[in-house]
């Protein structure tokens, strides 16, 4: 009779249930004014800048750092998903917003007015109607975002 061997199989059971990353924030590299596409290349970043302490800064950190505050830590924004920082608790009404990720177009409609782009939503911000104003705030984020 053949003797069978029983080769000791090691099944590794990997991470399940952890929470993957939610964005590969490190590899991507902060853009240049420049290389960023129109309308956003020709944005003033100082402005931008500006704005983004008098109309977010109050709500959201940028560096990744430094968490979240009332809102979300915006480090990463445009290389991850929507509502998708797992330490953050989110409306349901963000959560549940069908969108692959935050891109510049879909940022500027929701700094129109959050609460009718996404009915439902904690962020309480007034609109900010001027275009070239949205354009200044989105271009500091595209490269503050990555730094
Ligand atoms: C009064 C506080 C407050 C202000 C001011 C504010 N936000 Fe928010 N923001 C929030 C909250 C709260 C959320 C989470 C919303 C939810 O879960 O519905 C949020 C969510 C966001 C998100 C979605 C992030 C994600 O992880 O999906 C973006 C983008 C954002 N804010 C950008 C901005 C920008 C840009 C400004 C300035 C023009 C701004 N916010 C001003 C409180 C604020």
């Amino acid at each position: 009779m053949r003797a069978v061997c029983m080769i000791p199989v090691l099944i590794a059971l990997v991470g399940c249930g952890g929470e993957p990353p939610a964005t590969d924030r490190s590899r991507v590299p902060a853009p240049t004014l420049a290389e960023l596409s129109a309308p956003y290349n020709t944005a003033d970043l100082a402005k931008g800048r500006e704005l983004f302490g008098k109309k977010c800064g109050a709500c959201h950190f940028l560096p990744a750092d430094r968490g979240n505050k009332v809102g979300p830590n915006l480090n990463g924004l445009f290389d991850r998903g929507v509502a998708s920082l797992a330490e953050y608790n989110y409306s349901p009404a963000l959560k549940g917003f069908d969108a692959a990720g935050w891109t510049p177009e879909l940022v500027d409609q929701w700094l129109q007015s959050p609460d009718s782009f996404v009915p439902g939503t904690s962020m309480r911000l007034n609109g900010i109607t001027d275009a070239n104003e949205r354009r200044d705030l989105i271009a500091h984020l595209l490269i503050a975002s990555r730094q």
